[in-house]
């Protein structure tokens, strides 16, 4: 490893960056410290389990059936090119700085301490509403499953998407069993997590062989139906701001629907950032990160694409169901055994999900603490399960609560413009470290710098774009609050800008 011989810029204000030495010896303190246990494979699973999840069972049919029609195929390829765009970039990162805490670590090596607390705070929101969405989304398929069996749950417990429903008992308790499991250990998880990734991958093989036989041609026409204008014009704010802003008249259909599509699934393709997250507990993270991101995203889009085809192929598009359109299709092709199979599958891949993307949150929580941003109370590992049992355990029952409360339908397009501003994020912080730094050791380098991270900024703003415009609106409340919490506290309780103050130990 390279030293730094630069002089400090420790006091530089908000602007002030994290040495990436400092980071990675940050880790080295046993009472901060993580457990390094996984490989390159444990990784790659990890990635397929949380990635494959609510968008590719629950939203290819609401998109199939509202946005694109048949094209929906095409929707996943774009959302997999903006996504492989940004594994690029993020796998250069997670190999350069492997310390927990993702777009986060990295802005603070690179860009500086407000914009590293900004992607912090929105990968907050990223997770945790994520967690939330998909555990809703993981309640409905377990109720549907039960159903079947005859078991029906007291109605008010179904949840607020539910009619006469107040609270979702079911995805309350999911939330703090995976907790207690991530509290235990990320050895564990990891292993339950392979048994759960088995069976979703298997059923969605299920979806994509047996849905095969099942396909008529004519569903297929037209592959990209025409644009029509949505009831009462669309020029509110739920219409995508790309189409407000220049003044088109909303759509859907059409090839804009294919954009808009896209920008909903991409909410399919969360997760390979998360497999970042893990570069401190990776015992090779410069050679096994870059493979881990890009293998899991690799599988997922091949599958996606063909699971979009197989679905819009067996049913009109038209007729897609929005809530179970994968299982529904089976039914609707005289084929319930399937359909029960598929719905189980979703009901335990849902599981990993949701389970993968709490543990992001809390690493994320977990660095930004230990930096001192957010209280330091939160960054002492358990002495025996070495994780990071505190914010594990706050904000597994936060999320709970909210999973149990809220309504997921909006909630995922939030995580979505989210997750793509750290995207953008992370592809600045490329260009800037390899200004600022050119020393370190990059195990994988990122190709064609700065060309590909400025396409890759550009696709992931062009997404931004098509999400509707009261997404945009409740984004800008959430980072506008999250920037007073900073000035509030961040700013003078931060390591870095104290450490600044008096000579280093
Ligand atoms: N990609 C994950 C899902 O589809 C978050 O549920």
């Amino acid at each position: 490893m390279s030293t730094d011989q630069r002089p400090p810029r420790a006091n530089a204000g908000m602007f002030r960056t994290k040495s990436v030495e400092q980071s990675i010896r940050d880790t080295e303190e046993p009472e901060h410290g993580l457990r390094k246990s996984l490989s390159a494979w444990d990784l790659t699973v990890f990635g397929v389990g949380v990635i494959i999840g609510t968008g590719i069972f629950v939203l290819t049919g609401k998109v199939a059936k509202e946005n694109a029609g048949p094209a929906t195929a095409l929707a996943f390829v774009a959302a997999g090119i903006v996504c492989a765009l940004a594994a690029l970039c993020y796998a250069e990162f997670a190999s350069t700085v492997p310390v927990a805490g993702s777009a986060y670590t990295f802005a603070y090596a690179s860009i500086g301490e407000l914009p590293a607390w900004i992607i912090g705070w929105d990968l907050v929101l990223e997770f945790a509403l994520g967690t939330a969405v998909v555990a809703v989304g993981w309640s409905g398929y377990v109720r549907s499953l039960m159903d079947n069996i005859g078991w029906h749950l007291p109605a008010s417990l179904e949840g607020p998407d539910a009619p006469g429903g107040t609270f979702d008992i079911l995805a309350f308790l999911l939330v703090l069993v995976l907790t207690a499991i991530l509290v235990v250990g990320m050895k564990l998880s990891a292993r339950i997590t392979a048994v759960v990734v088995a069976i979703k991958v298997t059923v969605v093989m299920i979806v994509i062989v047996a849905g095969l036989f099942f396909i008529v041609g004519d569903n297929y026409k037209p592959f990209i139906p025409p644009a029509v204008t949505p009831e009462g014009g669309g020029s509110n704010w739920d219409s995508p701001l790309v189409q407000l802003l220049f003044g088109y008249e909303p759509t859907n259909f059409g090839v804009m629907g294919i954009f808009t599509a896209a920008s909903i699934v991409f909410f399919a393709f969360i997760g390979f950032d998360v497999v970042a997250t893990a570069a401190e507990e990776t015992k090779l993270p410069q050679r096994d990160m870059p493979r881990g991101i890009l293998g899991s995203l690799l599988i997922c889009t091949v599958l996606y694409v063909a699971v979009a085809l197989v679905v819009t192929g067996m049913q009109h598009y038209t007729e897609l169901s929005v809530s179970a359109p994968l299982a529904d299709a089976f039914k609707a092709a005289g084929h319930p055994f399937y359909a029960g199979v598929i719905s189980f599958g979703a009901a335990v891949g849902l599981t990993t999900v949701c389970l993968i993307l709490l543990l992001g949150q809390t690493r994320v929580f977990f660095a930004m603490s230990r930096d001192g941003l957010l209280p330091r109370f939160f960054s002492v590992t358990h002495p025996r399960f070495k994780t990071p049992y505190r914010p594990t355990i706050l904000l597994g029952v936060v999320i709970a609560v909210v999973a149990g409360f809220t309504s997921i339908n909006e909630l995922a397009t939030l995580v979505n413009i989210g997750t793509l501003f750290a995207f953008v994020m992370v592809a600045v912080g490329v260009i800037i470290l390899r200004r600022t730094r050119p020393d370190l050791h990059r195990a994988f380098r990122t190709p064609w710098v700065p060309v590909l991270p400025i396409v890759s900024i550009a696709a992931s703003l062009w997404l931004m774009l098509n999400l509707p415009g009261e997404t945009w609106f409740r984004f800008a409340v959430w980072m506008a609050l999250g920037i007073v919490v900073y000035f509030a506290y961040g700013r003078g309780h931060s390591r870095l800008g104290r450490e600044g103050e008096r000579p280093r130990a």
